[in-house]
């Protein structure tokens, strides 16, 4: 074999191997981008979910799932805001007091206000709550208003009624309201739900 043959074989050679390793390089890049997304794992470990609630009209509600459970987001009506204040005095626990729920969830709304310019002065329209009964952990449907009652929500399996925030009623076997978890708008059309850092923690956040 000649010198020159040689020199070229070692050369076809050496290419071929440096192709081989930026064919490599990028295959192993690819799997590494894709992890910056949370996975199907990491979401249901608990990693925050987010919504797009720009198309939700007024009472109109969807369904997100976080952590495995099933997160409502009703946008509520100002008739269904306004029902909030005659159910007051028939509910277990009116002021959200007990510690289930994020202090902006504290109020009658138990919302936060959201920067939406359509929702008016109050922007206190978007109910976000875990929608499973905190009784036995059965799945409540929505209830439509009728005669006295206003609208809320019912669950199948013992009887447990729940007003349009999610509160419970007197003497029901639920014992809690029903369970806002946290969350922040991340604009007037998005919601993060599972993340309240730095959007404040009181109702005026
Ligand atoms: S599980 Fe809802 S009332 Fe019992």
């Amino acid at each position: 074999m000649s010198d020159q043959k040689m020199d070229s074989e070692r050369r076809n050679l050496i290419l071929a191997t440096t192709a081989a390793g930026s064919v490599a390089v990028v295959a192993a890049a690819v799997p590494f981008v894709g992890s910056l997304a949370p996975s199907e794992r990491a979401k249901a470990a608990g990693a925050p979910v987010e919504a797009d609630i720009g198309n939700l009209k007024a009472g109109e509600k969807m369904v997100v799932k976080w952590r495995g459970k099933p997160v409502w987001i009703l946008r509520r009506t100002k008739e269904m805001l306004a029902s909030l204040e005659t159910t007051k005095d028939s509910l277990a626990d009116p002021d959200s007091k007990e510690p289930q729920q994020p202090e902006y969830a504290r109020n009658t709304q138990r919302a936060r206000p959201n920067p939406n310019p359509d929702t008016g002065k109050d922007g206190d329209d978007y109910l976000v709550v875990i929608g499973i009964c905190t009784h036995l952990g059965c799945s409540p449907s929505d209830k439509s208003a009728e005669g006295n009652w206003h609208g809320g929500f019912l669950c199948p399996c013992h009887g447990s009624q729940f007003d349009l925030a999610g509160r419970v009623f007197k003497s029901q076997p639920a014992p809690t309201n029903l369970e806002v978890p946290p969350y922040k708008f991340l604009s007037p059309t998005r919601i993060l739900i599972g993340d309240d850092s730095g959007a404040g923690t009181s109702s005026e956040a």
